[in-house]
């Protein structure tokens, strides 16, 4: 962590000049254990924060000009831009993502009154399903509030994350990632019912197994997946369905009442997104309920379930990360493997016993690189708190 703090801080006084009143931040990524594709439908998620994340150096200036480095985009250079310049609209680089934030905290009400410099270095794999993004959205906000005063709680910081993808980023995600961010605490998970905002915390008793993450190196980018598609479909079925059963939400429904139901939504591929999002919202339940009980087998079989129906349902998965968890399911000392995030490419996320740690890394990347083409990268990660200052 201070190794970290040091380089930051170096590399800072080297792009602007010195590191005087420059503080360092840290918000986490995250990595989402069940209910997938139900922050949108008003069901329950079950993610945490991870110890991997994004370092930030920021400092305020004397004027309006907000000035971005990233050591993870050092070919782009100091990219300069302006209070005044805060549009929301579509542009290609990173800085969309703190430009979003700033833009959204005025939005609300608490303008940023001076310019920036800011650097960041992120240790998760950008685009790869551990929310790169949403680390970047909520460690914005954490500045903003550090340096200006502002008085906004993390659930906020959160909210306002989410508002400012949805509206400057034209991604119409969730609450999921940005509140596992902001609301991350250590060796808990975090059971959000999305529907409400109510949540608890749900420690990570692993007895003898960790959580692997596997990455498949098939970039996506939320905008040009089918993630806005998904949730169009989603909606669609809801209104259907709500011609005949008083719910706000997909998450209002159990399993029974869906099936009754189902035939009135009309379209086959309407209904089987709709199920997968009924279905994940009840196997995420039961799933906190096992794990709660100790039992790491059903949570496992759980987590199997839902990958398969994103696959086959909700199809958000595709030839790398089927197989992904495919090979992992092969590895003895597996308890369950599945995609984690928007899907379309991105990680799976794998619980596996300690001594199986090393085989499955050797296994699946060997026979993943072999159908695949190109390599996985495999990270075995921790579960930690939310946003800080180093
Ligand atoms: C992305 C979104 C989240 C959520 C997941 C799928 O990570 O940002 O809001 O919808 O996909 O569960």
């Amino acid at each position: 962590m201070s190794d970290m703090k040091t380089i930051v801080l170096n590399k800072f006084a080297k792009v602007f000049g010195d590191c005087e009143g420059a503080k360092v931040y840290f918000a986490p990524g995250r990595v989402n254990l069940i209910g997938e594709h139900t922050d949108y439908n008003g069901g329950h998620v079950f993610p945490c924060a991870l110890t991997i994340g994004t370092y930030a150096v920021a400092r305020k200036r004397e004027d309006n000009k907000l000035r971005f480095f990233s050591m993870n985009f050092e070919q782009l250079g100091v990219i300069e831009s302006s209070l005044d310049d805060l549009k929301p609209y579509k542009e290609a680089d990173w800085t969309n993502y703190p430009k979003g934030v700033i833009w959204a905290f005025g939005e609300k009400g608490m303008k940023v009154p001076q310019g920036m410099d800011i650097l960041l270095n992120g240790n998760i794999p950008n685009g790869s399903g551990l929310s790169s993004s949403a680390s970047v959205e909520v460690l914005t906000g954490y500045i903003l509030k550090d340096l200006f005063g502002f008085e906004v709680s993390n659930q906020k910081l959160a909210l306002i994350g989410q508002f400012s993808e949805n509206k400057f980023n034209g991604v119409n995600c969730g609450i999921m990632d940005q509140f596992a961010i902001a609301m991350g605490k250590a060796d808990n998970a975090i059971f959000l019912d999305t529907a409400n905002l109510e949540f608890t915390y749900a420690p990570i008793k692993l007895e003898g197994a960790k959580i692997v993450i596997s990455c498949s190196n098939k970039k996506r980018g939320l905008g040009d997946s089918k993630y806005n598609e998904r949730r169009k479909e989603c909606e669609d079925a809801l209104a259907s369905l709500q011609t005949v059963v008083d719910i706000k939400s997909l998450g209002e429904l159990d399993e029974e009442t869906f099936e009754k139901h189902a035939a009135v939504i009309g379209d086959e591929v309407k209904i089987r997104r709709a199920r997968h999002a009924v279905y994940e919202n009840q196997r995420t339940v039961k799933a906190v309920a096992a794990l709660n009980a100790n039992d790491v087998t059903l949570f496992g079989e759980l987590m199997n379930a839902s990958h398969d129906s994103l696959r086959d349902d909700y199809e958000v998965t595709g030839i790398e990360l089927d197989t992904l968890v495919d090979e992992a399911r092969k590895v003895p000392g597996v308890i369950g493997s599945r995609m984690t995030g928007a899907g379309f490419g991105g990680c799976t996320v794998s619980l596996v016993k300690d001594e199986a740690i090393d085989s499955f890394i050797a296994q699946v990347g060997e026979n993943y690189e072999k159908k695949i083409g190109y390599a996985a990268d495999f990270y075995v990660v921790s579960v930690g708190d939310g946003p800080c200052i180093l």
